[in-house]
């Protein structure tokens, strides 16, 4: 079924529009949840546009037959009942059970964590663990990429504590967080879901450096492991008390409900973590209850197979036109290659075909006036997600958020149906072909809530792609020869090629 198609002979998206009023309605969904006290519940969600996409009814019925091919439900109902699912790695992959859809005993076991986690989030908030005004997290890949866009995304306003995520091994990235902290207020968060990965730790022993030569007598007791290992922590100095583990079973990249969250939490306080956490129940719940086509993450997904593997498309855009969610493409981007950039299925055999499309994006309207020239007048087919909140981020005046929507609904529109700039017709350097897909993701507000139904969704939708393509979405084995390497050549224990060696040399590393 999944044969690639000459673009050309397949219907416009434009043709599809003319020839199905309803089509905007038919192929938008939205997911929903309720926001305040029991009398006065109103309803909040996202609203889920596919329909400037090539879908059609037939298409949507092929992918239908291909996910229940690749037995889907299954595999969906394997990973929320915490069966294994990670083969490679022999473990389930529990992270909707932080958010409190998975067997009873993983829920329980998060909740149990997430309570130790509160404890310790509240005790600094009220000032028994002593004046804490800096959190300088420390982490790399999963183990920051989440902290670092959701602190960003929901602190604008106001922050409890301020909070620095350093990942880099570059040393400037971690003198810049000291610069901006004062040691005898800060505290240091070691994010790390094995203890081990280079850069966190060598930043961590940085970190705890400048406290003890800044005079901190108690340098220890200002640090937080936030581990899976949670012995490995306890080994490397930090104190019992101060360990928040979190289970094996909950991936990197799909860590920020843990403990991971942690910075989070003391930057926008534990109820409005638990909101975050509430947000992405309702995705769970709506990915659990519903089939098919009305499935919004699996719907992405459908789409997503259609353009990677019928049209060929090698990368997927994400435009947030949402100042909040300037890291929210780095996130995904770690969501979906990290997971489904694989070369075999999960019984070790080729994939058959092109996997996870290269993910990268940006923030509108700055990317319009970089990188959109090529989405319009490209040879490349790039599907573009937008992202927007009706509710603006700002208080100035309107004008401000009314611009960026109207930017980012008609940037969807042109894609779509292309048109001329020469007034003629003449000046091919002022055409626009136009049927260029994108989908867009609007939601009614940017609050702890949606965030979490906006991770949760894309999460979801790279577990589909998942499913489709048969592979296994929760291990990254692709990062391990770099790495090995990299130790190799630090100890001195490797023979090099002959550029690497010039390199090492170049650089006063080898004699
Ligand atoms: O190198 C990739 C990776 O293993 C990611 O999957 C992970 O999120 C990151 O490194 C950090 O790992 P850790 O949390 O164990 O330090």
């Amino acid at each position: 079924m999944l044969e690639i198609v000459d673009g050309d002979t397949e219907p416009t998206i434009q043709s599809l529009f003319d020839a199905d009023p309803y089509r905007a309605a038919s192929f938008t969904g939205r997911i929903e949840w309720g926001v305040g006290n029991d009398s006065s519940v109103k309803a909040a969600g996202i609203l889920f546009d596919w329909s400037k996409t090539h879908l059609t009814d037939s298409l949507l019925s092929d992918f239908e037959a291909l996910a229940e091919a690749s037995d889907f439900a299954a595999h969906r109902s394997a990973l929320l009942s915490g069966e294994v699912v990670n083969i490679t790695e022999a473990r389930a992959a529990t992270h909707t059970a932080q958010r409190g859809l998975g067997s009873n005993a993983d829920v329980e076991e998060a909740n149990r964590l997430h309570n130790e986690m509160q404890k310790l989030v509240e005790a600094i908030h009220d000032g028994t663990t002593g004046v804490v005004k800096h959190l300088i997290h420390i982490g790399i890949g999963g183990s920051a990429l989440g902290p670092a866009m959701a602190v960003d995304a929901l602190t604008r306003d106001q922050k409890l504590v301020d909070v620095h995520v350093v990942s880099n091994i570059d040393g400037l990235a971690l003198e810049q967080a000291f610069a901006a902290c004062d040691p005898a207020t800060t505290i240091i968060a070691v994010a790390s879901k094995t203890f081990t990965t280079i850069e966190t730790m060598t930043n961590a022993s940085s970190a705890l450096g400048w406290l003890a030569s800044n005079g901190v007598q108690d340098a220890t007791m200002r640090l937080v492991a936030l581990t899976a290992a949670p012995e490995k922590a306890v080994e490397w100095g930090v104190d019992e008390t101060r360990v928040l583990p979190f289970p094996a079973s909950v991936g990197g990249r799909y860590s920020l409900w843990s403990t991971i969250g942690f910075p989070l939490a003391i930057a926008i306080g534990w109820d409005d973590f638990a909101a975050m956490l509430a947000g992405a129940r309702a995705v769970d719940k709506h990915f659990t209850a519903t089939d098919g086509r009305n499935n919004l993450p699996l719907r992405a997904a459908f789409a997503d197979q259609y353009y990677t593997r019928v049209r060929g498309c090698q990368t997927r855009a994400c435009f947030a036109y949402d100042e909040r969610l300037s890291l929210l493409p780095d996130y995904l981007q770690q969501l979906e290659m990290e997971s489904n950039g694989k070369r075999v299925t999960s019984r070790g055999e080729p994939v058959d075909g092109p996997t996870a499309p290269i993910t990268w994006g940006g923030v509108g309207t700055d990317a319009q006036h970089a990188v959109f020239q090529l989405l319009h007048q490209g040879t490349h087919l790039i599907p573009v997600d937008f992202i927007a909140s009706i509710a603006p981020g700002d208080n100035l005046d309107p004008a401000h958020h009314r611009i960026l929507l109207t930017n980012c609904f008609a940037q969807a529109a042109a894609l779509m149906a292309g048109g001329d700039m020469s007034g003629d017709g003449q000046d091919p350097a002022r055409a626009f072909p136009g049927n260029r897909p994108s989908a867009t993701m609007l939601c009614d507000d940017l609050d702890a809530a949606t965030l979490g139904a906006l991770i949760a969704f894309h999460e979801h939708r790279t577990f589909a792609n998942a499913v489709l393509l048969g592979i296994n979405p929760f291990d990254q084995f692709g990062v391990e020869l770099g790495k090995k390497m990299a130790n190799d050549i630090d100890s001195g224990n490797a023979s090099y090629d002959a550029s690497t060696q010039a390199l090492l040399q170049a650089a006063g590393l080898r004699e």
